[in-house]
């Protein structure tokens, strides 16, 4: 008891967390967390009172930054009239929300499916895809994330599946799509190589097996790899060629945070269904959504709509994200996502220059990663893919060294995602970036 009271308040926060709760994708002993008391636009403040700029913006969702109390406002008056409702009741928030949503999705994305999470508006995607084509089997990349339970960690490609691999839901075809850092030959060459591949595996599979393409809008977690110019458009052009629907996850890349709404309006197309999540609420209460085309609502016109789950269109989650996207528009938070996203890019060209540990900087508005190499010219990262921990040492060592400067930020294998809220100002990213700075100073001693 006595040697308790000696304790900081954060460390005992942290004792009792790690006693009494469980921590995702991690090793329980040995986790080290930012206890975090509050949280007030890109910062937050520990219970000890230590800042640290959120260079990620949480797991890239807190897209307007912590702490708005419009978002608070809107959830409390929406509580004081009623907090929940069965799906088979309406709300205005909900009539309010899926009208917003069809106005910023394009073509005719109408109709919203609210779910809780970005997993499950992955699996009503896959679920009712499977149900409108008839088809059973779903294709998607080898480096791509959709999702923590069983059906979106099988459509997921990221090793974050391997460990649970005998429990794979069955019917998904992963392809791959190598990223430009690691193509000899050209953009040009990578675009045709990447197509020639999925006809192959379309031709392999059988057309008429296959319900839909899910690929997320704009690569996050995996490393925020660009697609090969118009390459989301040729695919597009063979979904619809052979009657496969395509699934885009604008989980991460949606709301801004590429700087547009949606990641996939940068490639001049319009998917059939948007998996939504994330940047909807960012992050201030669970929610998702499901947008999808007038052309596959209609079939159940007629018919049931076999989906559902008790908290589809929670009226509290509706409130926050319908004041969400009043936010996003009144304070201009997607412009400034491409003003900060260029200023970043320019502060990052002169970090280059001071860093040989930086090998590639891969960014689209505020959704960008570093990849550290060990040697510029063979490009061998500073940790390989789905690094084992003795090959994390020096990259662990980096993300020590972010926190204890003040930083919180993603660190995955040989990346440090850029990501920080979308009303981040120039000042603010000068700050992180010289936090950047001095951590990658470590990497650059640990080249070969
Ligand atoms: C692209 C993408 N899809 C889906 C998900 C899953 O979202 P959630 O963790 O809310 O289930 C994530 C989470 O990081 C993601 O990045």
């Amino acid at each position: 008891m006595s040697q308790t009271k000696t304790l900081s308040e954060t460390q005992e926060i942290i004792d009792l967390n790690q006693d009494y709760t469980l921590f995702s994708w991690s090793k329980q002993k040995g986790t080290n967390p930012i206890a975090v008391k509050y949280g007030e636009g890109v910062y937050l403040y520990d219970y000890d009172g230590k800042r640290y700029i959120d260079f990620s913006s949480g797991l890239m969702n807190v897209n307007i930054g912590h702490g708005n109390q419009r978002v608070t406002e809107a959830v409390v008056r929406q509580m004081q009239e009623v907090s929940y409702i069965t799906p088979s009741c309406v709300t205005k928030v909900r009539g309010d929300l899926g009208k917003k949503l069809a106005e910023i999705c394009p073509g005719d994305l109408n109709k919203a499916f609210f779910t809780l999470c970005g997993a499950s508006s992955i699996e009503n995607a896959v679920k009712l895809a499977r149900l409108y084509t008839g088809r059973h089997k779903i294709l998607t990349r080898y480096q791509s994330y959709h999702g923590a339970s069983i059906g979106a960690i099988s459509a997921s490609g990221d090793p974050r599946r391997i460990p649970v691999d005998s429990q794979q839901a069955p019917n998904f075809v992963h392809f791959d799509l190598p990223y430009l850092y690691r193509w000899s030959y050209g953009e040009e060459s990578l675009l045709k190589e990447s197509i020639a591949q999925l006809e192959r595996i379309i031709a392999y599979e059988g057309p008429n097996n296959i319900a839909a393409i899910l690929l997320e809008g704009q690569s996050g977690s995996s490393g925020c790899f660009m697609y090969p110019n118009g390459y989301l458009k040729v695919v597009r052009k063979l979904c619809d060629k052979h009657g496969i629907l395509l699934i885009i996850d604008e989980v991460m890349s949606g709301f801004g945070r590429t700087g547009k709404w949606f990641g996939f309006e940068h490639h001049d197309i319009i998917p059939d269904m948007i998996a939504m999540a994330k940047g909807l609420t960012s992050g201030y209460l669970p929610f998702g959504c499901l947008m999808v085309s007038d052309k596959i609502a209609v079939k159940y016109d007629d018919a049931a709509l076999p989906l559902g789950l008790t908290y589809s269109a929670h009226p509290v989650c509706c409130a926050a994200a319908l004041e969400m996207l009043k936010i996003y528009e009144d304070d201009n938070l997607i412009e400034n996502a491409v003003a900060m996203g260029r200023y970043m890019d320019e502060q990052i060209e002169s970090l280059r220059k001071k860093h040989p540990s930086i090998g590639d900087w891969r960014n689209q508005g505020l959704l960008g990663a570093l990849e550290l190499v060990k040697n510029r010219e063979t490009k061998e990262p500073m940790a390989p893919f789905n690094a084992k921990p003795d090959e994390m040492v020096v990259m662990n060592k980096v993300a020590a060294k972010l926190k204890e400067l003040g930083m919180y930020t993603f660190v995955r294998w040989s990346f440090i995602f850029i990501a920080p809220p979308l009303c981040v100002t120039k000042e603010q990213i000068d700050e992180g970036l010289k936090i950047i700075s001095e951590a990658i100073s470590i990497a650059d001693s640990a080249r070969s």
